[in-house]
């Protein structure tokens, strides 16, 4: 059974459709004082049950939903609780920058490990933490949206060359740009601060009239993409396009990005005016393979 909860209901009915199961919502209600209600509207016992949750916006609220939910199905005799989370939130504080921090990631995979068997995600940030079962001691599944970014640009652009924004954005410029067969570009970024970064091009390369496709994992306030913008723009290429995993665009970065002549794209994994690609079924294949 897959449930959607309240960011994840229309993700969820396509993973319900691709894996031929039922589709159930969860009732989420508050009461006067503010505190919050949810409840399953199925029978679960016995069954494999899906939750399936966007974490942007309101996180912690979607936070505290999935564990109750997740709560609930134990209750009622699931067999199986699994989260699927198409973005792994609290991912980029992996360690402990300044003294007294929290470190989020850690503090987040503990949660997740005590309600539920399996957690499943999209391309999570992994950055100082190499893999998630350093951190997550329940099973976790990772699915690389490779293979339906590189399908993606196949279909749109001709003459295209791959440009990482950072050392970061490697893996998937390296992939991406394998699968289609064509050049490829790392830039090395400063950060200076959360709004500001500077980039360089170490190893040259002439984009002038070919079509540059920035990859990267999350667009954030997007100074990172607008930065590699503005350093590919002195080559006058054909076109610059920006193909990201997670759009969380904060502080109207989608328009700042297409005002500076960027044509942007992001998976579904969030919910946004860009989510061309979908990245549903490749979620569903990894559940139907683990059943
Ligand atoms: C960081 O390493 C990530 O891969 C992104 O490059 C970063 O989160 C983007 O942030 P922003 O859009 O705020 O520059």
């Amino acid at each position: 059974m897959i449930i959607g909860c309240s960011g994840g209901q229309d993700f969820a009915r396509k993973l319900a459709q691709h894996l031929s199961e039922t589709y159930s919502s969860l009732t989420v209600s508050h009461f006067p004082d503010g505190e919050m209600l949810v409840r399953l509207m199925n029978d679960v016992k016995g069954k494999r049950v899906v939750l399936v949750q966007r974490f942007f916006g309101d996180v912690s609220n979607q936070i505290l939903e999935v564990m109750f939910a997740a709560h609930a199905l134990r209750d009622l005799g699931a067999k199986k609780v699994v989260l699927v989370a198409p973005y792994m939130p609290y991912m980029r504080q992996d360690t402990r920058f300044h003294s007294g921090e929290v470190v989020s990631q850690r503090a987040f995979a503990q949660l997740c490990d005590s309600f539920f068997d399996v957690v499943v995600t999209v391309d999570p940030h992994l950055h100082r933490i190499r893999s998630l079962p350093d951190v997550f001691s329940c099973q976790s599944v990772v699915i690389s949206s490779d293979t339906a970014l590189s399908t993606f640009i196949k279909k749109k652009y001709r003459d295209v060359v791959i440009l990482g924004p950072d050392l970061e954005s490697y893996q998937w410029a390296e992939r991406v740009a394998s699968l289609l067969q064509v050049p490829f570009r790392v830039l090395e970024k400063k950060r200076h601060s959360s709004r500001r970064v500077t980039v360089t091009l170490n190893e040259p390369y002439n984009f002038s009239g070919k079509t540059v496709v920035l990859i990267d994992d999350i667009v954030s306030t997007g100074h990172t993409l607008l930065e590699a913008v503005t350093l590919v723009k002195k080559f006058k290429p054909e076109k610059i396009i920006a193909v990201v995993v997670h759009g969380l665009f904060v502080e109207d970065a989608l328009h700042k990005l297409q005002k500076a002549g960027v044509t942007v794209f992001a998976t579904n994994t969030l919910v946004t005016d860009v989510s061309r690609i979908d990245v549903s079924l490749l979620v569903a294949e990894k559940l139907k393979k683990r059943r």
